[in-house]
C-alpha cells in the first residue's frame, strides 16, 4: 500500500521535482560542516517553493520547522513535505552520556531507552530524522570521532547499533515520538589513517567484512531508514561514489530499501579527493554509485537534470532515489500530516522534562568505568572524611555536555562540585587549581588549553595537604573530541598532568576522575594514584552521577568498549588482533619477535575491563554438550560475588578459531550478560553458541563456517584466562 502511495506521488512529479527530493539544504541557524555560504535565505525559500528541496538539516524547534514546512506544503506545486534532519547524537536538548560512554554500559536496554528518549525530545522539536547512530568501529583513540561510536568491537557494536536504531525508530515510525535513524558513516571512516579525521582509509578485505561492515549490516537489518556516506576514500574510491559499498553491498546484497544521504559536502569534496573533475562530474559519480540525497554540495540541484538529458545518468536512478526518499516521508506520516511533529504544547512539556533528566542520570550511572581502586579508597565514606575536590573540570557545567550537542543549552550540566554538595556528611573543600582552557569554546573552534597560568595551584595544594582524600577531575574538554578533533597526544592536556603530579606529591590518596571523549593515556596515574574512575562526558547529569558513584550509592559496572593504550605509539590498538608469526617473547637477549623496545604489546586497560566495589570470581567453565547434537553448544561457568556489597558484573564470552583459511583473531567477543548479585551470591552463566556464529567472512565476502578446534573463555574482561575448548565437526 505504501508503494502505491509513493507511486501516486511519483506519477505527478516532473524530473526536476524528483531531483528536488534529492537535495538537502542546511538551515539558517546552525551549521555542522565547513561554514556554508548561506547566501540570501530568500533563495533557499525560493528553491523550496520550486520543489527543489527534499530535506533541511539544522532547522529545529517547532516554530522554525513549521515556518519552513509551510512554504514547502503550501507554496510548492505539489506540496510535498520536507523531512527535517538533525544530529541527535546523545540527546536533543537534554544531553545524556556521549555514545562511547553509553557503550561502556554494555546495557542494551538502557541504550535503547536513551535513544527512545532522545528521539522523543527531538520529535517534539519538529524533527523527523537523526543522523545517528554512528556505527563506525575504530581502533584508534587519536580519531576524535570515537566519542560518537560504540568502540572497537564489531559484536558489541552491532548489538548497540540495533538497540539504538530500535530506540530512535520504535515500533512505528509514524508515531509522533519516533524519528528515522541513520547508520553512518558508510564505510570505514573509523579507519581514517593515523586517526586524522577525513583521512584516507586503506582497509583490507578481511577487516572490512569482519570488523567494519557488521554493525552497518545490523543497523540495516534493524530497519534503519537511512544511511550516510563517509568522507573518506576506501582503497582509493571515495565512499560517496563507491559502487561496491553502496550498490553491491548495501542495496544489492543487503537488499536495503531506505535511502542514502551524502555527508556534508562529500559529493563536491570528491574534487579535492582528485576523483571528480568538477561538481557536475561529482554529481554523476555519486548518483550512479547510489547516493540518493545530496547534503550541502548543490551538485544534484545544479547538474542532475542536465546529466540525465545528456544520457550520463539513467533516469531510473533518479526515480529510485526519489521513491526511496518519499517512502520514508510516508512512513513518518508526513504526507498524512506535515505538521505532525509540530506541537508547541508537547515541545514545552517534553523538552527537558523529568523523564528526560531521569533517563540521562540512569544512563550516566551505567556508563562509568572504575579502572582502578587500590586500598579500597572508593567508595568515599559518607561522614568523618576531609575531602578536597580539585580541578577546573570539577566546576565545569559545559564541557561535560560533550561534543555534538548543538541543541543543548550551554552551562546546564550539573557540575561535580554541585553533585558533591548534595552529600553533607563530610568536610569538603573545593578548589579549581590552574585554569583548564583559556577561553570558552564553541562548536566549530579549536580548544585552547591553559599552558602557563598556574594561578590556583597553591590554594589547591593547600586543600590537598589538609585532606584525607583528594578527588581530582581532569581530562579533555568536551570539544576536544568529535568531528575534526583528532589528536597526536592522548595525555591530560594543558597543565593538568603537572597539576596531578603536584597534588600527588603532597597527598597520595588521590581519586582521579577522568572526563574524556576517548581513551586517554593514563600510565602515570595508573602507577601513582590509587583510584581512577573513567567518567567520559556524561551530559546534563554528570555531577550527580559521579558523586553517586564516588559515594557508593551506585556501584559502578561499566566495562571498556575500547582499549586504553600505554602510550600513544601503541595506537591503533585493539584486543581482537591477529597473533603474527612471532608472538612469543623468546628471552631478553633476542630481538626477533613482534614487540616494541620501549612498551609492552598490551594496552594499559584492556577491552572489557572495569571494576566494581565488590569482587567477582569466575569458576568451573564447562561445556554442556557438543556440536553433534543440534548445531548449538552451551558454555557454562559460575559467577560469584565474593565481596561485601551487591554489584553488577558484565560477564563476557570470547572465542578463538585456532586454525582457519583466513587467520582469525586471538579472541573475539561472542556474548555477554549483565548480572546483579548480592554479596556471596552465585549464578550459573550459560551462553549458547549456534555453529553459524562461529563463522567469518572470507576475502570474497562469503560467510563461512569451518570445522576445527575453538578455544572459549568466560570472564570479566578480554584478558580472562578461564577457558576450555571444543571441536566443531559439521
Ligand atoms: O551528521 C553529520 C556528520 O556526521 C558529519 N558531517 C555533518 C553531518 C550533518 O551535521
Amino acid at each position: 500500500a505504501l508503494d502505491l502511495r509513493v507511486d501516486s506521488v511519483m506519477q505527478l512529479m516532473t524530473l526536476k521535482e524528483k531531483i528536488g527530493q534529492m537535495n538537502q539544504y542546511n538551515g539558517f541557524m546552525d551549521f555542522t560542516g565547513p561554514v556554508p555560504d548561506q547566501g540570501d535565505a530568500s533563495a533557499k525559500y525560493q528553491d523550496i517553493r520550486d520543489g527543489m528541496v527534499g530535506s533541511m538539516l539544522n532547522v529545529r524547534g517547532v516554530k522554525n520547522v513549521r515556518a519552513v514546512q509551510k512554504v514547502a506544503v503550501e507554496e510548492s506545486r505539489l506540496g510535498i513535505p520536507l523531512i527535517f534532519g538533525f544530529d541527535v547524537i546523545h540527546g536533543y536538548q537534554t544531553m545524556g552520556p556521549i555514545p562511547l560512554a553509553e557503550a561502556a554500559s554494555w546495557d542494551l536496554e538502557a541504550i535503547q531507552e536513551a535513544s527512545r528518549l532522545a528521539a522523543k525530545e527531538a520529535a517534539v522539536a519538529g524533527l523527523n530524522w537523526t543522523f545517528a547512530p554512528n556505527v563506525d568501529i575504530s581502533r584508534d583513540a587519536r580519531w576524535g570521532r570515537v566519542m560518537e561510536g560504540a568502540g572497537e568491537d564489531p559484536y558489541l557494536g552491532s548489538k548497540i547499533a540495533t538497540a539504538r536504531v530500535n530506540g530512535f525508530q520504535g515500533e512505528d515510525l509514524a508515531d509522533q515520538f519516533t524519528i528515522a535513524a541513520c547508520a553512518k558513516h558508510f564505510a570505514a571512516y573509523g579507519f581514517a589513517e593515523a586517526g586524522r579525521d577525513y583521512n584516507t582509509a586503506d582497509v583490507g578485505t578481511s577487516t572490512l567484512y569482519n570488523i567494519v561492515l557488521p554493525p552497518f549490516k545490523a543497523a540495516a537489518e534493524a530497519g534503519a531508514r537511512t544511511f550516510m556516506n563517509s568522507f573518506n576514500d576506501l582503497n582509493g574510491i571515495p565512499a560517496t561514489a563507491n559502487e561496491f559499498l553502496l550498490r553491491d553491498i548495501l542495496k544489492d546484497q543487503w537488499d536495503y530499501n531506505g535511502f542514502v544521504v551524502s555527508d556534508w559536502g562529500s559529493i563536491k569534496e570528491m574534487i579535492a579527493h582528485n576523483y571528480a573533475r568538477d561538481n557536475k562530474d561529482a554529481a554523476r559519480l555519486a548518483v550512479n554509485a547510489g547516493s540518493d540525497m545530496d547534503m550541502e554540495s548543490y551538485a544534484y540541484k545544479s547538474h542532475l537534470e542536465e546529466l540525465v538529458k545528456e544520457g550520463k545518468v539513467d533516469e531510473a536512478l533518479i526515480d529510485d532515489a526519489a521513491r526511496r526518499i518519499l517512502k520514508v516521508k510516508f512512513e513518518l506520516g508526513l504526507f498524512d500530516d506535515p505538521y505532525k511533529y509540530c506541537n508547541e504544547q508537547l515541545e514545552k512539556t517534553v523538552t527537558g522534562s523529568d523523564e528526560m533528566m531521569d533517563g540521562a542520570l540512569d544512563m550516566a550511572l551505567k556508563s562509568m568505568v572504575l579502572l582502578k581502586n587500590d586500598k579500597n579508597i572508593l567508595p568515599l565514606k559518607k561522614s568523618g572524611q576531609k575531602i578536597a575536590v580539585l580541578g577546573d573540570l570539577a566546576f565545569d557545567k559545559n564541557s561535560v555536555l560533550g561534543s555534538w550537542r548543538i541543541g543543548a543549552i550551554d552551562n546546564t550540566a550539573v557540575s561535580l562540585v554541585e553533585g558533591f554538595k548534595s552529600y553533607k556528611g563530610n568536610q569538603v573543600t573545593f578548589e579549581r587549581g590552574p585554569r583548564f582552557v583559556t577561553e570558552d569554546v564553541a562548536f566549530a573552534m579549536e580548544v585552547q588549553y591553559n599552558e602557563t597560568d598556574t594561578t590556583g595551584t597553591a590554594a589547591a595544594l593547600k586543600a590537598a595537604k589538609n585532606a584525607d582524600v583528594v578527588v581530582m577531575m581532569l581530562g579533555e574538554h568536551g570539544y576536544q573530541s568529535g568531528e575534526g578533533r583528532s589528536r597526536t597526544q592522548l595525555d591530560l592536556p594543558g597543565l593538568q598532568q603537572e597539576f596531578l603530579e603536584q597534588v600527588q606529591a603532597v597527598n597520595e590518596d588521590v581519586v582521579l576522575v577522568v572526563a574524556s571523549g576517548r581513551p586517554l593515556v593514563l600510565s602515570w596515574a595508573d602507577e601513582n594514584v590509587p583510584a581512577i574512575l573513567e567518567a567520559w562526558q556524561l551530559g546534563n547529569q554528570s555531577g550527580n552521577a559521579i558523586a553517586q558513584v564516588l559515594y557508593g550509592d551506585y556501584n559502578p559496572s561499566g566495562k571498556l568498549p575500547m582499549s586504553f593504550p600505554v602510550n600513544v605509539g601503541q595506537a591503533p590498538i585493539y584486543y581482537n588482533r591477529k597473533n603474527t608469526g612471532r608472538p612469543v617473547l623468546p628471552g631478553k637477549d633476542v630481538v626477533f619477535w613482534s614487540h616494541y623496545q620501549d612498551a609492552p604489546n598490551d594496552p594499559l586497560y584492556v577491552f572489557g575491563h572495569g571494576l566494581s566495589y565488590t569482587t567477582f570470581e569466575y569458576n568451573d567453565i564447562k561445556l554442556l554438550n557438543d556440536y553433534s547434537s543440534n548445531g548449538k553448544i552451551t558454555v557454562m561457568a559460575t559467577l560469584k560475588n565474593t565481596g561485601d556489597v551487591a554489584g553488577t558484573e558484565i560477564a563476557q564470552l570470547y572465542i578463538q578459531d585456532e586454525f582457519a583459511s583466513v587467520i582469525r583473531p586471538i579472541r573475539e567477543l561472542k556474548g555477554f550478560e549483565k548480572i546483579t548479585l548480592k554479596p556471596g551470591e552465585s549464578k550459573q552463566l550459560s551462553f549458547t553458541l549456534d555453529k553459524d556464529e562461529l563463522g567469518f567472512y572470507d576475502n570474497n565476502g562469503n560467510w563461512i563456517v569451518e570445522d576445527g578446534t575453538f578455544n572459549v573463555w568466560i570472564g570479566g574482561s578480554s584478558k580472562t584466562q578461564l577457558g576450555t575448548n571444543f571441536l566443531l565437526i559439521q
